[in-house]
């Protein structure tokens, strides 16, 4: 079988969640081109000979200019704080590379669209990392929505909350830098704008408000030294959608207590659903027209019967984990490659274009806080 080389540029968090994808996609799904860990760049030269050696990959390099223009690397893994997405993905879609970036896609709205027409431009395919879209149970609520079992849909309030910045003695990082697309809405209010677009469609008006609670982070862990703080801890917006739905949209990362809370409620004219990642292997519908005195939600659970979860386990309540839903991720990639390559022509969802919808509305969001007033999206 084919063969499909992977340069990972970032070897934090995220960047071993890619390799660990990279790896375990092929013996999961039936694919059409063998992904090979090859070249992995970090930092500086020595971090990047130690996650190599500890993440399977073949080769390393301290820059990733040169990962960029190795003729052996198919596809681009973009796992690195946020200033260098766009700096990385030009170059690489310049060298007529495949580009996997994670979200948010860029650090400003301008960034974001100049990678896209580059990308569309070069015609490579290209994914952005909002993997909780990738989730089972997210693509059974799409199926709920889109059989019309719920019936119309006019309400999404949707939240990502968690408490990893709620201590003001956590440390500044590049999180907190504005030209770094700091800030809660970015970070993890961007995934729940994606959820938001994929369940309900696109987001048509905004009225923001964004709030910095910590304006300063000691420097270093304990140090005394602080610095200045101006990105938001938590954000909110009101949001109409295109489709005439109305919802809100919260982002924080000084939830106490909540660790990983993205969650929504999606009304329609006859049902609700109601989900929330902490507890990712269960969906919560409710029907209206239920008997009175029993009429209420009722959860169903994952299993094989919902897409891609049988590749991963063939016993329903058993769970799957979020370096699953990061496989699944890759898997859309690998398979939109492998149509190019055969000289059909595909798209991994969601792509560039996906993600720069979603920047857009987040600035929108930005405008509407600085301007207090409402923003039409079309105008950003
Ligand atoms: N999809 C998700 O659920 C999810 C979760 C967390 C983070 N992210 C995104 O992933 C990206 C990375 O976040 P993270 O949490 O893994 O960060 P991290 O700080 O854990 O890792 C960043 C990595 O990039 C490397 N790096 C820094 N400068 C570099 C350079 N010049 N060249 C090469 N490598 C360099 C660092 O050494 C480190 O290995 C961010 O864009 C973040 O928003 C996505």
């Amino acid at each position: 079988m084919d063969t499909l080389t992977i340069g990972l540029v970032g070897s934090g968090f995220m960047g071993r969640a890619h390799a660990q994808a990279f790896r375990a996609v092929g013996g999961l799904f039936d694919l059409p081109l063998t992904p090979v860990l090859d070249l992995l760049s970090d930092r500086d030269a020595a971090t990047a000979a130690q996650a190599a050696a500890a993440l399977g990959f073949r080769r390393h390099t301290g820059d990733w200019r040169a990962l960029v223009a190795d003729p052996a690397v198919d596809v681009v893994a973009i796992a690195t704080p946020n200033r260098l997405h766009a700096p990385i993905a030009l170059a690489a879609i310049a060298a007529g590379k495949h580009v996997y970036c994670e979200k948010p896609l860029a650090t400003t709205l301008a960034d974001a669209r100049a990678m896209m027409a580059a990308a569309e431009a070069r015609g490579v395919v290209t994914l952005v990392g909002f993997n909780y879209l990738k989730n089972p149970m997210i693509a059974l609520a799409r199926e709920i929505v889109e059989s019309g079992d719920i019936g119309t849909v006019t309400g999404f309030r949707g939240i990502h909350a968690e408490d990893f910045m709620a201590d003001p003695a956590h440390p500044f990082t590049w999180r907190c830098e504005p030209d770094n697309a700091g800030g809660a809405l970015a970070d993890i209010g961007s995934h729940i704008l994606a959820m938001a677009r994929h369940l309900v469609g696109d987001i048509t008006a905004v009225a923001g408000r964004l709030h910095t609670v910590h304006p300063g982070r000691p420097v270093m862990a304990g140090a005394a030294g602080t610095r200045p703080v101006t990105v938001d801890d938590q954000a909110h917006a009101l949001v109409e959608f295109a489709n005439g739905a109305t919802g809100t949209i919260t982002a924080s990362w000084i939830a106490q207590g909540r660790k990983m809370q993205l969650a929504f409620e999606l009304v329609g004219t006859k049902g609700s659903i109601a989900f929330t990642q902490e507890r990712f292997n269960e969906l919560r519908l409710y029907q209206s027209g239920g008997p009175a005195g029993r009429d209420g939600f009722r959860t169903i659970v994952a299993g094989p019967e919902h897409r891609d979860y049988g590749a991963f386990c063939p016993a329903p309540g058993h769970q799957i984990g979020f370096n699953d839903l990061k496989t699944i991720e890759v898997k859309a990639l690998v398979e939109a490659i492998g149509a190019v390559r055969a000289g059909r022509k595909a798209a991994a969802y969601p792509d560039f274009r996906d993600a720069c919808e979603i920047e857009r509305v987040a600035e929108a969001i930005r405008v509407s806080a600085r301007e207090r007033r409402w923003i039409e999206v079309a105008t950003v």
